[in-house]
């Protein structure tokens, strides 16, 4: 018998068939991680690293040189930016299959805190990202993303200080931002998902139906599993289908880039309106009709609040694990709806507006 490779290591050696088949999980949570581990972060952040350069006065101009200076530079910033994109889909869809799977139930309700997390942080992570591209569109957002920081009560000064790095936008807040989103959050994220994908073992592998026993057959029914090689010659084909996908995208369609801004050079922050990146285009849905303290803070934080407690509020019970709409989930089921339909309501009325 062969020896198990890396990546067969990372799966018991045999899982459940009904929930190892594609339709279960759709093998999202593994094209999260491999989006961010090797095409945001190895193949394309860390060559892009070698030739940023993170001044007020170069940071976009260093983008558009990268075209000129790096092997297949055109294409560098494509797949960088449609890896974070696909990213942030990928993980949004593995949540409402955990929802509606009924999977983020005991005892893997520590490990929907660990997901969650990971998740803010991402979305953190690509708006640092977004930052960097300093054109008047980013430095839009950043003016509006600040501004939204100093609405938090007593540590908003000091706040604001800590990421904009004086009283102004300057050289120093480019620096930030790229020390943010090279290290000071991708880092957490990486070690996030190691732990969050550590812990899916740990709790038992991917939820499954726990052995059923019936009058007829007191003994309980064992359920057919197959070996972890099987499981990962699935996630190898999924893996390359992405990876064709990111290069259709990068090739057809360029990340996108606006006039560069040069905060130095005038009074760009009144006159730049805010231009939120397509993943919180929602809450600047919510900023033109609301203060910024509601819309930019208590909105979003509460809308975190809902989702991290489900699994302690909504829906408590073991029942319905691994069962697609199971009704003993329904209450948890109808605030993610209603959730993912406000916010996708607001995105689509902000970009369409
Ligand atoms: C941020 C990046 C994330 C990565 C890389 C990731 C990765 C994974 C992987 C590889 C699995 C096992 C296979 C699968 O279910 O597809 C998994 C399971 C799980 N994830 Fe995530 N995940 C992420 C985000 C999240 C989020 C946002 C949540 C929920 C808020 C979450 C909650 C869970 C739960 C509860 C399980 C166990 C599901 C089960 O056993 O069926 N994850 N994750």
């Amino acid at each position: 018998m062969t020896r198990p490779n890396f990546f067969e290591h990372l799966h018991p050696p045999t899982i459940p068939a009904r929930e190892a088949r594609f339709i279960y999980t759709f093998g999202l949570g593994g094209m999260s991680l491999f989006l961010f581990l090797f095409l945001s972060l190895i193949v394309t952040g860390v060559p892009l690293m070698f030739v940023y350069v993170p001044t007020a006065v170069s940071a976009a101009d260093s983008i558009r040189a990268i075209a000129y200076v790096a092997p297949f530079g055109w294409l560098l910033p494509n797949l960088h930016y449609w890896a974070a994109v696909l990213l942030l889909l990928t993980v949004g869809f593995h949540m409402l299959r955990v929802v509606f799977s009924g999977s983020y139930k005991r005892p893997r309700r520590f490990n929907w805190l660990l997901g969650l997390v990971t998740l803010l942080l991402s979305l953190l992570l690509s708006f640092s990202g977004y930052v960097l591209r300093w054109d008047v569109d980013t430095f839009g957002a950043l003016t509006a993303g600040t501004h939204i920081v100093q609405q938090f009560p007593l540590i908003g000064g000091w706040f604001y200080g800590l990421l904009v790095g004086g009283p102004d936008i300057s050289d120093a807040t480019v620096i930030r931002f790229y020390t943010w989103h090279t290290l000071g959050l991708s880092v957490p994220v990486l070690l996030l998902m190691g732990w969050h994908v550590f812990r899916v073992r740990r709790d038992g592998g991917i939820s499954h139906r726990s052995s059923v026993a019936s009058p007829q057959s007191p003994l309980s029914h064992k359920p057919p599993r197959i070996p972890r090689r099987k499981l990962v010659q699935r996630e190898g084909v999924a893996m390359l289908a992405l990876l064709c996908l990111l290069f259709a995208l990068s090739l057809f369609w360029d990340a996108p880039l606006a006039v560069p801004a040069n905060p130095l050079a005038g009074p760009l922050a009144a006159t730049a309106d805010i231009a939120a990146p397509w993943f919180f285009l929602w809450v600047q849905a919510l900023l033109r009709r609301l203060s910024p303290l509601l819309a930019g803070i208590v909105i979003p934080l509460g809308v975190a609040l809902v989702l991290a407690l489900l699994p302690w509020t909504l829906d408590r019970e073991t029942e319905g694990t691994a069962v697609w709409f199971h009704p003993a989930g329904r209450r948890a089921q109808v605030v993610v709806i209603v959730i993912t339909i406000g916010i996708i309501g607001l995105t689509l009325w902000e970009w369409l507006g």
